[in-house]
C-alpha cells in the first residue's frame, strides 16, 4: 500500500476507534458488550485483603475459577472462605507467595500451572507503600517495594503469558495508582514503582499487537485513594475535586473494565482531565498547580498500615 492510502485507512480506523471509545465512555455499561469469563482461571495477587479480595470474589460470582496469592496466609485463606460461603460451589485455591521473592513467583507459577493449568486472567494487584520522602527511607525498603510493586508484575508476566499467547486469548490487569502517573512527595518509590507498572503494561500492549496477540488484553488500573486503610492518613486538599475512592467501587470499575477490553482506567474520571492537563501545560505550571491544589502534603499525616 502506498503512504497515501495508507494515510487514508488510518484516518479511517482513528475516526471508528475515536467513535467506539467515546461509546464506551458515555453508554451505560449494561448497553455494552462484555466478555464471557465462566470457567477461565483468574489468579489474584494481593487477594488476601482490600481490592484483591473483593476482585477475586467478583470473578467467583462471574463463574471463575479463582487462585489467590498473597504473602498473608491468614488473609489469603478468610478471602478463600468468604468466596466459598458467598458462591456455592466456587473452586478456588490459596499459596503463599512472597512476591518480593522472584523464585518464590517462579516455583508457586509451575505449581499452579501443574495442578490447575494455564491462568486465563493475571491481576497483578498485590502492593506495599512505606510513605517516606525519599532521603528518609532505607534502602531496603525501597528495593521491597520495587520488588513487590513492580518486578513480581514482570516475573508473574513472564510465568502466565505464554499461556495466554498459544490460545491468544486471556487478560493481564496491573493494578498501578495515580502515583503511577504524577509525581507524589512522600511516596516518592512507591510513585517510582507505579510509573514502572504503568510503563509494564504499555509495553506489553504494544509487544502483543506486534505479534498478532489481539485475543490477549491489557487494563492497567489508575486509581487515586481508596479507602483500604493502605493509605491511612493520606488527605486531598479538594475532596470534591479529587474524592475517595469506596473499594467496592474500585472492583466493580475493574471487573467492568475487563469485562468490556478497557484498555486503562482512571479513578476517579476527573484523572483523565488532570493527565491531559498535564500533557499540555508547561511543567512550571503543572508544579504551581500541584501546590494549590496540595499534593504536596497529602502524605504528611500518613500512617498506612503500620497500626494493624
Ligand atoms: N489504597 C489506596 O489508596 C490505593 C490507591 C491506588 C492504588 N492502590 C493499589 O491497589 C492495590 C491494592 O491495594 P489495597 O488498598 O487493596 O491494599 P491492601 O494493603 O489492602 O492489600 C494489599 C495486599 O497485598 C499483599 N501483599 C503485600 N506484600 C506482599 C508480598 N510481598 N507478597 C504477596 N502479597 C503481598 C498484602 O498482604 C495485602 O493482602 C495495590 O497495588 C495498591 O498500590 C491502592
Amino acid at each position: 500500500m502506498n503512504l497515501v492510502a495508507e494515510s487514508l485507512a488510518l484516518v479511517g480506523r482513528v475516526t471508528w476507534l475515536w467513535l467506539a471509545a467515546v461509546y464506551r465512555a458515555v453508554a451505560p455499561v449494561g448497553l455494552q458488550s462484555r466478555k464471557d469469563v465462566t470457567g477461565w482461571l483468574a489468579l489474584v495477587t494481593g487477594a488476601g485483603s482490600g481490592v484483591g479480595r473483593l476482585l477475586a470474589l467478583r470473578f467467583a460470582h462471574l463463574g471463575c475459577r479463582v487462585v489467590l496469592w498473597d504473602v498473608n496466609q491468614e488473609g489469603n485463606q478468610a478471602t478463600a472462605d468468604l468466596i466459598k460461603e458467598a458462591v456455592p460451589g466456587a473452586q478456588v485455591w490459596t499459596y503463599t507467595v512472597d512476591l518480593a521473592r522472584r523464585d518464590n513467583i517462579y516455583t508457586a507459577a509451575k505449581q499452579v500451572k501443574s495442578e490447575l493449568g494455564d491462568v486465563n486472567i493475571l491481576v497483578n494487584n498485590a502492593g506495599i507503600i512505606t510513605g517516606c520522602s525519599l532521603l528518609d527511607n532505607d534502602d531496603h525498603l525501597n528495593i521491597k517495594t520495587m520488588e513487590v510493586n513492580a518486578l513480581s508484575h514482570l516475573w508473574a508476566v513472564k510465568c502466565f503469558l505464554p499461556g495466554m499467547l498459544r490460545r491468544n486469548r486471556g487478560h493481564v490487569v496491573t493494578v498501578a495508582s495515580t502515583a503511577g502517573l504524577f509525581g507524589v512527595p512522600g511516596m516518592v518509590d512507591y510513585s517510582v514503582s507505579k510509573f514502572s507498572a504503568v510503563g509494564l503494561s504499555e509495553c506489553l500492549r504494544m509487544e502483543l499487537i506486534k505479534r498478532g496477540k489481539t485475543g490477549v488484553k491489557t487494563t492497567v488500573v489508575c486509581p487515586g485513594y481508596i479507602d483500604t486503610g493502605m493509605f491511612r492518613g493520606f488527605k486531598y486538599r479538594f475532596p470534591l475535586l479529587m474524592q475517595e475512592l469506596k473499594p467496592t467501587y474500585v472492583a466493580d470499575k475493574i471487573i467492568e473494565a475487563v469485562q468490556t477490553d478497557q484498555q486503562m482506567l482512571c479513578l476517579p474520571r476527573m484523572v483523565y482531565m488532570l493527565l491531559m492537563i498535564k500533557g499540555i501545560v508547561p511543567v512550571s505550571v503543572c508544579d504551581a498547580l500541584a501546590e494549590f491544589t496540595g499534593v504536596l502534603n497529602t502524605m504528611d499525616d500518613f500512617v498506612g498500615r503500620k497500626n494493624d
